[in-house]
C-alpha cells in the first residue's frame, strides 16, 4: 500500500518540528524522513513543475512559504547538462529527489571570512543524489548542484527561510568572489 503523505501533512508537520526545536541537527533528522515520504507521494506534482529557466539553467517553483518566508518548499527542476555555482543558503536545508540523479560537490570554506566579497573553497566530497535520496545541510553548508543527465531532473528543496530572503551567497571558485545569490522563481 502506498503511504499517503500530501503537502498539507508535509507543511503541519514542519511547523510542529521548528515549533518543537531549533536544534538544526534535530530539525534535519526529523524533516528527511518527512521529504522523502512527500516525495514518494507526487500527489503535489504537476506538469508545470518541469519547466526550467534556460538563462539560469534551472527552474524554481513555489509549494509553499510561511507569511514570514519561513518553511520554504521548492521544487526545483534541472536542465541537462546545466547547474548552480556553488553557493550557501542561510538557513537549513532538506532536498529530496523526485527524478534522476542530481551530483552534489560540497565544499568547505577555508578562509577567514573576513572579507564580505572574497571566500576560498576547497571540495570537501561529491556524490550523485538519486530519486528517494536526502542531501540535507545546516547553516553555512555550502554546496555546487549539477544535472549530469541528458534529461530534466527534479528535486523538492524545504529551507528554514526562502532562499530569496536569507542574503545567502554564491560563489566564483575561479576568481573566489562571493555576491549575494537570488533565484528566480517561476
Ligand atoms: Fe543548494
Amino acid at each position: 500500500m502506498t503511504d499517503s503523505y500530501p503537502l498539507d501533512q508535509y507543511i503541519e508537520d514542519l511547523r510542529k518540528i521548528t515549533a518543537e526545536t531549533a536544534d538544526e541537527d534535530q530539525v534535519l533528522a526529523r524533516v528527511g524522513p518527512l521529504a522523502q515520504r512527500l516525495v514518494a507521494d507526487r500527489s503535489w506534482l504537476q506538469p508545470k513543475h518541469y519547466r526550467a529557466d534556460e538563462v539560469q539553467g534551472f527552474g524554481v517553483h513555489l509549494l509553499h512559504e510561511e507569511p514570514d518566508h519561513s518553511l520554504a518548499v521548492l521544487v526545483l527542476s534541472w536542465l541537462p547538462g546545466r547547474g548552480t555555482p556553488a553557493h550557501d543558503h542561510g538557513t537549513w536545508a532538506v532536498v529530496a529527489g523526485v527524478e534522476g540523479v542530481e551530483h552534489n560537490v560540497r565544499y568547505n570554506r577555508v578562509d577567514d571570512g573576513s572579507r564580505p566579497d572574497y571566500a576560498e573553497l576547497e571540495v570537501r566530497h561529491e556524490f550523485d543524489a538519486a530519486e528517494g535520496e536526502l542531501v540535507c545541510m545546516k547553516t553555512g553548508g555550502i554546496h555546487r548542484v549539477t544535472n549530469q543527465t541528458d534529461r530534466i531532473t527534479l528535486s523538492v528543496h524545504t529551507y528554514g527561510c526562502h532562499i530569496n530572503h536569507t542574503q545567502r551567497s554564491q560563489f566564483d571558485l575561479a576568481t573566489r568572489e562571493r555576491k549575494e545569490f537570488i533565484v528566480r522563481v517561476e
